[in-house]
């Protein structure tokens, strides 16, 4: 075999295209997931992002590019890769008066060799609701479901859109949970999500679609850096004249309103402002400092907000 240099890949695309008719729903994707990450896509309604995971899946015919998933390709190996692979289902595709654990049931004989369906149901907490109709489930505990459905074949590979669309905050912190542990226990995991604390919390890495094209990608922290890497302190003083503060190393602006002063600045602006605040003898007591967030990177690669 081989040797292997760096992390294995899961997936990899290049120039993903695909039309609805004249509808152009992905121009040209490209990425890679390595082995177990959580790998999300994030971007605008509409921007491309179910299209592409369901052309990765073999759900939908992609028009051109080069797809390689778990070494398969989706258009013609469609069949073994569903056997590798895992697949949140829409609501719609479970029949209301299936029981909870009819359909585990029956998802996992579709795969033989995965897990026991049995301790699938548990681990997702869905033993007390085994005996329950799927229509009865609440919103919340229909999603958890159709998550623990995705992954009942035990996939090396699991693709979730938009999974906690419809959960009350503490659920979607519990299914955060959840897909933590299934990337613990070696699950690659692709993420379709437009929230962006979820991206945050969850995802080593993101790619933003914006017009069916990825316009950024990288961790978070990457993001930020890039997209979003302005701080801003704010402080009040009573000094007369504050334009040393200028000349710090890494301030941008500066802008006073009154005593109220607001400095944007990249790099550790806030410990550079203070320092050079207490060498012209103030300590402001009151001084803070907003550093970018991913909204602000993902407002900034998508063009709907102005960058800091
Ligand atoms: N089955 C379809 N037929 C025609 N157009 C579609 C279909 N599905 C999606 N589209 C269009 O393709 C574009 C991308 O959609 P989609 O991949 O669902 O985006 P996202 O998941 O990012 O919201 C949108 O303009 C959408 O209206
Ligand atoms: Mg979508």
């Amino acid at each position: 075999m081989a040797t292997r240099v760096g992390p294995r890949v899961a997936l990899d695309v290049r120039h993903l295209r695909k039309c609805y008719g004249s509808v152009v729903a992905v121009e040209d994707v490209s990425f890679g997931v390595r082995q177990g990450e959580i790998f999300g896509i994030l971007g605008p309604n509409g921007s491309g992002k179910t299209t592409t995971v369901e052309c990765l899946q073999g759900l939908r015919r992609a028009d051109a590019g080069e797809i390689d998933v778990l070494g398969l390709d989706p258009r013609t190996e469609a069949g073994r890769l569903r056997q590798r692979i895992g697949a949140q289902l829409q609501e719609s595709a479970l029949p209301d008066r299936i029981k909870v654990w009819e359909a585990l049931h029956f998802f996992s004989s579709l795969a033989p060799g995965g897990p026991d369906w049995r301790d699938v149901m548990e681990r997702w907490d869905l033993g007390g609701l085994r005996n329950r109709a799927f229509s009865t489930l609440s919103g919340g505990q229909q999603q958890r479901l159709l998550v623990a459905l995705a992954v009942v074949n035990g996939p090396e590979l699991v693709f979730l859109d938009e999974m906690t669309t419809g959960l009350d905050p503490s659920s979607r912190r519990v299914v955060w949970q959840l897909v933590r542990d299934l990337r613990d226990q070696g699950t690659t995991v692709v993420m379709v999500t437009h929230f962006m604390d979820e991206a945050e919390h969850l995802c080593d890495r993101i790619a933003v679609i914006h017009g069916g094209r990825v316009a950024a990608l990288g961790t978070t922290a990457e993001l930020i850096a890039e997209f979003a890497g302005r701080s801003e302190v704010t402080f009040s003083t009573d000094l007369a004249d504050i334009d040393f503060v200028r000349h710090v190393d890494g301030v941008a602006t500066v802008e006073q309103d009154g005593t109220r002063v607001i400095v944007r600045g990249t790099g550790p602006v806030l410990a550079r402002v203070a320092a050079a605040l207490v060498a012209h003898g103030d300590a402001p007591i009151d001084l803070e400092i907003r550093r970018g967030s991913l909204e602000d990177a993902f407002l900034a690669i998508t063009g709907d907000g102005s960058a800091t």
